[in-house]
């Protein structure tokens, strides 16, 4: 191959420069030309497919910068229509006006549902990325285990499979280092302040319905975590919380945005999106646990022991939001990106078509790349689904992470940080510069390297 393409699809995440940076320094190594789409599928729709050149003269663009979070190129929910062969053909006119002979799709779960309609027609690979680490199988065979009703919904069967992390397609994805990282300083963060007031703090983070986000803010020592694989008990929790509260004065507790009750309805409201795999926007879920909990333990409870006041001053919620999904990649996040990048142009080079890059662990060798045929993530209907955290990491008694939850996360975060990401802080957050000079955005660049079709 000469050219190949790349695009980020999706919501962003901290890694997707060190995916791009990695694709483009190995496809300069084997002299290949590499051209970036301007915010994913929507540059493929538009009939002048927005393009920059990233490696002009074989030389990766000095705008590039791994350690940047966010994507260079621009990302979008826009997905291809699996129905339209039309708009597919026009695609390919497009792609072959450019020379482009095969594409690098930077996604999850949902951008692995949409680029399939392209892979009958020009090699496609997937290089992962979501903060929420859910693309990819907790086992093999994990997709066969999904069947339909008569209405066409999904169940699923009870997994007979013994666990094994070794067995884990795609262990762990770019972004979920940084995500966590994030959540975890956060909840550090609320609670000196619960500590110091003496009140009940709810941090939302995100995942949908994978509770993995949830899982490693354990790190940042919450009191309890509540995931949504798992559904909510409300006697135990308040039982739970109320001995903590008698006991420190303060209880940290962080809830998934897609935490269900026991008859599994979200607590929170689903939204809709674009996004092929289903997938749906979460919010209010810890709005209305905190309902629930006002509700159940009462003014009374707090009163005698707050010097009158309610609940509803006791408890409060907050939400880690989009800071969980931008900024700076940490150590782990930026090395194996970068990595999968690399391996995602081998992979179009060696003749791979519909097949993902995925991120393996194994005890004996740590981490390392490898492929995973696209087909064998999907279920016997062709869809893939969002890998749920696997039940056994989280201990439900103590709404914490299991002994299993603890030796998945330990080979992630045990060095994700690096001595750079530090020291990166005490060099720029306070430079004088940041207060006198503007903003100088990414996009401001890119702009200017930004060519159409004729
Ligand atoms: O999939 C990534 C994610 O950040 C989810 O955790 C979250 O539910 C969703 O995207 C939010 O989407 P957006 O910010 O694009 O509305």
């Amino acid at each position: 191959m000469k050219r190949i393409g790349i695009l980020t699809a999706g919501g962003d995440t901290p890694a997707l420069n060190a995916t791009i940076y990695g694709a483009v320094l190995r496809a300069s190594q084997l002299r290949m030309e590499i051209f970036g789409f301007i915010k994913g599928f929507s540059s493929l729709l538009n009939p002048r497919l927005p393009h920059v050149h990233l490696n002009p003269l074989l030389q990766v663009i000095p705008e590039l910068d791994a350690t940047l979070g966010g994507t260079g190129l621009g990302a979008s929910r826009d997905y291809l229509p699996g129905d339209d062969p039309g708009l597919v053909d026009e695609i390919l006119v497009r792609l072959d006006q450019l020379g482009v002979e095969g594409l690098i799709c930077i996604g999850g779960d949902g951008t692995l549902n949409g680029l399939q309609p392209l892979t009958e027609r020009l090699p496609v690979v997937l290089a992962p990325k979501t903060i929420d680490n859910d693309l990819g199988l907790n086992y093999p065979s994990e997709p066969d285990e999904w069947y339909r009703d008569d209405g066409e919904a999904y169940h699923r069967k009870e997994s007979k499979v013994v666990f094994n992390q070794e067995h884990m397609v795609n262990y762990v994805t770019p972004g979920y280092a940084t995500a966590v990282f994030d959540t975890a300083m956060g909840v550090e963060r609320v609670r000196t302040t619960a500590e110091s007031h003496r009140r009940i703090a709810i941090i939302e983070v995100m995942g949908r319905h994978s509770g993995y986000i949830s899982l490693g803010s354990a790190y940042g020592r919450p009191d309890i975590v509540l995931v949504p694989e798992c559904p909510v008990r409300i006697d135990p929790l308040v039982e739970r919380i109320q001995d903590l509260y008698d006991l420190q004065k303060n209880v940290v507790i962080v809830c998934g945005e897609g935490i269900v009750d026991e008859e599994g309805n979200e607590l929170g409201s689903s939204q809709q999106t674009t996004d092929p795999a289903g997938n749906v926007i979460l919010s209010g879920a810890a709005e209305s646990l905190r309902a629930m909990l006002i509700e159940r333990m009462g003014d009374n409870y707090f009163s005698s022991r707050r010097r009158g006041e309610s609940a509803s001053a006791a408890i409060f919620v907050r939400k880690v939001g989009h800071t969980q999904r931008g900024g700076r990649p940490v150590l782990f996040d930026r090395f194996y990106a970068s990595k999968l990048g690399g391996k995602a142009v081998d992979m179009l080079q060696e003749g791979h078509n519909n097949a993902v890059v995925v991120l393996q662990w194994g005890r004996e060798q740590g981490f390392y790349v490898d492929s995973f045929a696209g087909h064998r993530l999907r279920d016997r209907w062709g869809q893939i689904h969002a890998r749920p955290m696997h039940a056994s990491f989280y201990d439900e008694e103590r709404m914490k992470p299991s002994q299993v939850g603890i030796d998945y996360l330990l080979p992630i975060f045990t060095s994700a940080i690096g001595h750079d990401d530090v020291e990166h802080i005490r060099h720029t957050l306070f430079d004088s510069g940041n207060l006198m000079l503007p903003y100088h955005s990414i996009n401001t660049d890119i702009n200017k390297r930004i060519r159409y079709l004729q």
